[in-house]
């Protein structure tokens, strides 16, 4: 019998799950469960969890295999697996809003899906909040699942075979110079448009502020497109806020959620999240292709 309840956050996806800490060595059973958890849910939130940086690493190991975080890689060739997310230093200092460092994280306000750029894009981010702003901090998340089923299926089968260059750069030129290093390690990729979920076939549209074009066409063509996806995924009426507790740990799933940062006052608050990715299953190009027929 299983030990974790599942409440809902959103009509679309999401969930609260509650009896189990995540810090302790978890049966092979209980990690099918969050698995499939993930499959169903896309974004599940555990509660007042007693987390630390080695039972945070031990846990996303049992999902897989982590992925290096990309900008220290990039800059230096230093393979870490944990990141910070906010403007804490240490215990009695913060990075205030003149912060480049601060400034450069707003890029996170715009939406995106985690590693879209990497030819082997992530599977889920894992993030645990130790301080959170008393005011503002949200992040904001939609399903790309929910928005490919509100398409008319006419526009499904239009997109279906649509391969798309996702660019680490193009997305954060827009915000901030990007290092000469950091950027040579990120070419533009190529990607599928639609995905489908191995383990019960929903499918998915997949964009983000890293989807650059559709290969083959126009600059202005793929720029309606991705811009028409990008805005019917994230209409006001299908996004779930998070608002972070301390002690919360969130995994969502980076193959078929959109999200953002709802943006603080770092000259007021302190906020420190500590974040994993898990590396995806492969080339989304090597995923089956999508057949509008045989939806689940
Ligand atoms: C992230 C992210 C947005 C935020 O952690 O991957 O995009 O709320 N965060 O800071
Ligand atoms: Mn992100």
């Amino acid at each position: 019998m299983s030990q974790l309840r599942f409440e809902p956050l959103h009509e679309d996806f999401g969930a609260r799950v509650r009896g189990v800490n995540l810090t302790t060595y978890l049966s092979d059973e209980v990690v099918e469960e969050i698995r499939e958890a993930i499959d169903t849910h896309s974004l599940l939130c555990f509660p007042e969890q007693p987390m630390n940086d080695d039972a945070h690493l031990a846990f996303t190991r049992r999902l897989g295999e982590p992925e290096p975080e990309h900008v220290t890689f990039g800059k230096t060739g230093e393979i870490v697996y944990l990141g910070s997310v906010g403007n804490v230093v240490d215990k009695d200092t913060k990075r205030d809003n003149a912060d480049p460092r601060t400034h450069y994280q707003k890029a996170n306000e715009m939406w995106h899906s985690d590693s879209s750029f990497r030819l082997i894009p992530s599977f889920v981010s894992i993030t645990h909040a130790y301080e959170v702003p008393g005011e503002g901090g949200a992040t904001e998340f939609v399903s790309m699942r929910a928005a490919y089923a509100r398409l008319s299926d006419e526009l499904q089968v239009a997109i279906d075979p649509l391969h798309v260059i996702h660019d680490y750069v193009f997305s954060r030129t827009k915000v901030a110079p990007v290092d000469p290093n950091h950027a040579a390690s990120l070419p533009p990729i190529e990607n599928r448009l639609v995905r489908t979920n191995p383990r019960n076939g929903r499918k998915n549209y997949y964009v983000g502020s890293h989807a650059r074009s559709i290969v083959g066409w126009s600059g202005i063509d793929s720029r309606k497109l991705i811009d028409d996806l990008n805005e019917r995924a994230t209409r006001s009426q299908d996004v779930y806020a998070h608002q972070w507790k301390v002690g919360d740990t969130v995994i969502w799933d980076n193959r078929c959620l959109l999200h953002r940062g709802g943006g603080y006052d770092a000259d007021r608050w302190r906020r420190l999240m500590r974040q994993t990715r898990v590396v995806g299953a492969g080339p989304t190009l090597a995923e089956p292709p999508p057949n509008s027929k045989q939806q689940l």
